[in-house]
């Protein structure tokens, strides 16, 4: 293919093919960056054969902070500037729920994070076991709040608190206390703590960011996650009631959430390389089979352009196992999925 085709009006940026990026197992590991990371980063900047710059984003599951604040994170650690407009993470489409749910009750990440990030999404009335716990403190037997979460808590008489809907943000610090608290509000009626249901059918609905039975931190072994969490609900919601827990997870492997990648990987081209056209070609690179090469092969079968799947050894894939979802290609890291890609263009 000629290179002349490949060039934007305006830039030496390519219009024919894009990356999205996984992060856990991809590009960082533990906190820290895989080591070919940045230079593939590099690679895509134009350190490559060609002169050329590819567009990409950044796809996660992960959360916790506000989508500016993971990325001044993101910028730090790569190396290199990362905007908000090339940023999905597993809570932001629960952004699109402020309509719909005035008081939630708002789960998991570090100390008021969380909180924080429903603040900016605009939600109006935010709950956190942490509040909860300090209007009564009986509710998690064995599990008292430090003084700085005392601190942080509001204090109000939350028997008489309608929490409409309950969205599990990021990984639970507390399973025991935070479960206690969910299992309160899915067996009360209609949202009213110190309430039990006698169906318990009168429940709020329960949302979390994303489903990863496992990822990819600093242990040489993968980790428990948000899914494991769903997971250990659903046997305790069905062991004290006797039914099947209802929830809606978001993230990858979900297509919205690759419906809304592909939209922000068209707005962000757009913007920055005055590019008006969907690339031919998006190429995913990810560590889970399950979320990453399942969402993007799935998304493959129902998208106009292609969405090439490649997964890397960095991260959650096991290379002695035969992987759940097959990749349509697998390389031993980032950087080697990038020039995977740049060869496959030329
Ligand atoms: O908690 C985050 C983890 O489950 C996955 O993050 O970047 O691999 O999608 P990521
Ligand atoms: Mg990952």
């Amino acid at each position: 293919r000629e290179l002349s085709r490949e060039m934007s009006r305006d830039s030496r940026v390519t219009d024919k093919y894009a990356f999205a990026f996984d992060i856990d197992g991809v590009l960082i590991r533990g906190g820290r960056p895989i080591p070919e990371a940045i230079e593939a980063m590099k690679v895509l900047n134009g350190k490559n054969p060609y002169g050329i710059k590819i567009p990409y984003i950044f796809v996660t599951n992960g959360g916790g902070k506000t989508e500016q604040e993971r990325c001044v994170q993101l910028s730090k650690q790569l190396e290199l500037e990362v905007s908000p407009g090339q940023f999905i993470c597993g809570h932001t489409p629960m952004r699109e729920m402020v309509a719909q749910y005035k008081t939630v009750l708002v789960v998991g990440g570090e100390g008021e994070k969380c909180r924080h990030v429903a603040e900016s999404y605009g939600f109006k009335d935010i709950v956190t076991p942490g509040d909860i716990i300090k209007d009564n403190p009986h509710t998690t037997p064995f599990r008292s709040l430090t003084e700085q979460e005392l601190e942080n808590s509001k204090l109000r008489n939350y028997g008489k608190v309608k929490i409409e809907a309950i969205l599990v943000f990021a990984d639970s610090r507390d399973w025991a206390g935070d479960q206690q608290i969910i299992l309160d509000l899915l067996t009360s009626k209609g949202g009213y703590l110190g309430t039990r249901s006698e169906n318990f059918d009168e429940g709020p609905p329960l949302f979390f960011a994303h489903n990863d039975i496992i990822w990819s931190a600093q242990h040489d072994h993968t980790r428990l996650g948000m899914g494991a969490l769903r997971l250990s609900l659903e046997a305790m919601y069905h062991g004290i009631t006797g039914k099947k827990l209802e929830a809606t997870s978001f993230g990858k492997p979900q297509i919205g959430t690759f419906e809304f990648a592909t939209r922000l990987l068209q707005q962000w081209r757009k913007e920055n390389s005055g590019i008006d056209a969907p690339p031919e070609t998006v190429y995913f690179v990810g560590d889970t089979p399950e979320s990453d090469i399942r969402g993007s092969n799935l998304f493959n079968e129902h998208s106009a352009n292609e969405w090439y799947s490649i997964l890397v050894r960095t991260g959650v894939y096991d290379e002695g196992t035969t992987p759940k979802f097959t990749p349509k290609a697998t390389c031993d890291n980032v950087l080697q999925a990038v020039l995977h890609a740049i060869e496959r263009e030329k």
